[in-house]
């Protein structure tokens, strides 16, 4: 893989920041884009613009028929049977606020349990907690053990009759743990549970095939994947898609509204209440065109070779007194690292290493249920992509250093 060529697509990257070039290492927040999905955007509006399944006339075909093209895209990126399975979003976020809204008002009743993880984003906790608080439902959360793993000898015990709905993420933005979605999947389809998601951290990374997964319903983020902010994808089963009512009203998403009645729409349509982003979704198909031609396998060893380099230089500089979270296996993990220096608050090292151009992230990265697990009031996180380098991580480590020893 030719990280320079990479490198020169990306017109960010030539920003420069208290005179340092920029050493951007904060792309779980968000991924930079290439010239390509910038260009994709603009072209949209300069040349296709018009609003979509609405007018007759050429120009909102020519729309319509852009963001049905991105459609298909997208379900060809998830291996997804038919393009009516993709329902464009804001993000993550949306989406999973979307399916717990319409699971809560067609699956689950009093009582009944949603079963999570303790290394989820806010995202996929908050949402459970507005239908506990709404309509009394109950949430389990599966736990991790020293290693950042998953605790699948606890699934037994907590999947049951009453676990109507299991929701995880596939990568943590923290541990970096790549999860086991399929066995999860398996064990909790046995017990008659609908499994959704979280794939904002591993669409990144790879591919996705939502049947490989056992996944009924699957969410991620455009702008995570090279792709513009406000555009996300929410991937459901069809037929489960169908039998799900809608979450948000408005234009485009009834068949009939009438004083006394309202009907709606088959899915995707269902689902996308008022004017879509469709300057997004274009965009959005741009970057999955551009992550493929670099290619899949070339993205996961040269992250694989990120991540190792920095353990290595993690031990070789710090010995224990830098601690790296989560599994230590690089088959087990994808490549963002999350770790503490003995000492030194978070926030500090992130302030010291932004003096030297260094973008990282430090806090409870929407992880506070993580954080309590791990007995820590934050971490500091470096998440490269595919255009970063391992001189790159030598001066993220140089700076470490640096901070390290001003706080001696
Ligand atoms: C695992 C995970 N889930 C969900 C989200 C939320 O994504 P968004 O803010 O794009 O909706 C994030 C964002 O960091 C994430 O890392």
């Amino acid at each position: 893989m030719d990280v320079e060529r990479i490198r020169a697509d990306f017109p960010i990257l030539r920003r420069s920041f208290h005179g340092h070039p920029l050493v951007y290492l904060d792309s779980a927040a968000t991924s930079q884009k290439p010239k390509s999905v910038l260009e994709a955007e603009s072209r949209f509006y300069s040349e296709t613009n018009a609003n979509v399944h609405r007018g007759v006339y050429a120009l909102s075909v020519e729309a319509t028929d852009a963001y049905e093209a991105a459609r298909e895209r997208v379900a060809r990126f998830v291996h997804a049977k038919d393009p009516s399975e993709v329902v464009f979003v804001r993000g993550t976020t949306e989406a999973l606020n979307l399916v717990a809204t319409s699971l809560g008002r067609s699956h689950l009743h009093r009582g009944d349990h949603v079963l999570t993880t303790v290394m989820e984003h806010h995202s996929n906790i908050v949402p459970w907690h507005f239908l506990r608080e709404q309509m009394g439902i109950e949430i389990d959360f599966l736990d991790i053990d020293a290693n950042g793993r998953l605790r699948l000898d606890e699934l037994d015990r907590l999947l049951g009759p009453k676990t109507k709905v299991v929701s995880l993420t596939h990568a943590s933005n923290v541990l970096g743990t790549v999860n086991p979605v399929r066995e999860i999947a398996d064990r909790a389809h046995a017990v008659g549970a609908v499994v959704v998601v979280d794939a904002a951290q591993s669409a990144p990374h790879r591919p996705i095939d939502v049947a490989a997964l056992g996944a009924d319903l699957l969410a991620f983020s455009g702008h995570k994947v090279l792709g513009p902010m406000g555009i996300g994808v929410l991937w459901g089963r069809a037929d489960l898609l169908a039998r799900m009512p809608p979450a948000s009203g408005g234009g485009e998403m009834i068949q009939e509204v009438h004083q006394d009645r309202v009907s709606y729409r088959e899915p995707p349509a269902r689902f996308e209440a008022g004017t879509p982003n469709v300057a997004g979704a274009v965009a959005l198909s741009a970057a999955l065109d551009y992550l493929e031609g670099v290619g899949w396998e070339e993205i996961a060893a040269h992250e694989r070779a990120l991540y190792l380099h920095a353990r290595k230089q993690a031990t070789r500089r710090f010995e224990g007194r830098l601690r790296i979270y989560g599994p230590t296996e690089a088959n087990d993990r994808h490549d963002v690292i999350s770790f503490a220096l003995a000492k030194v608050h978070p926030h500090d090292i992130a302030t010291l290493l932004d003096a030297d151009g260094i973008a990282v992230r430090a806090g409870h990265h929407c992880c506070q249920p993580l954080m309590e697990r791990l007995e820590v009031p934050a971490l500091t996180r470096s998440s490269p992509y595919i255009y970063n380098t391992e001189a790159e991580v030598d001066l993220l480590f140089d700076g470490l250093e640096k901070v390290a020893k001003v706080f001696a």
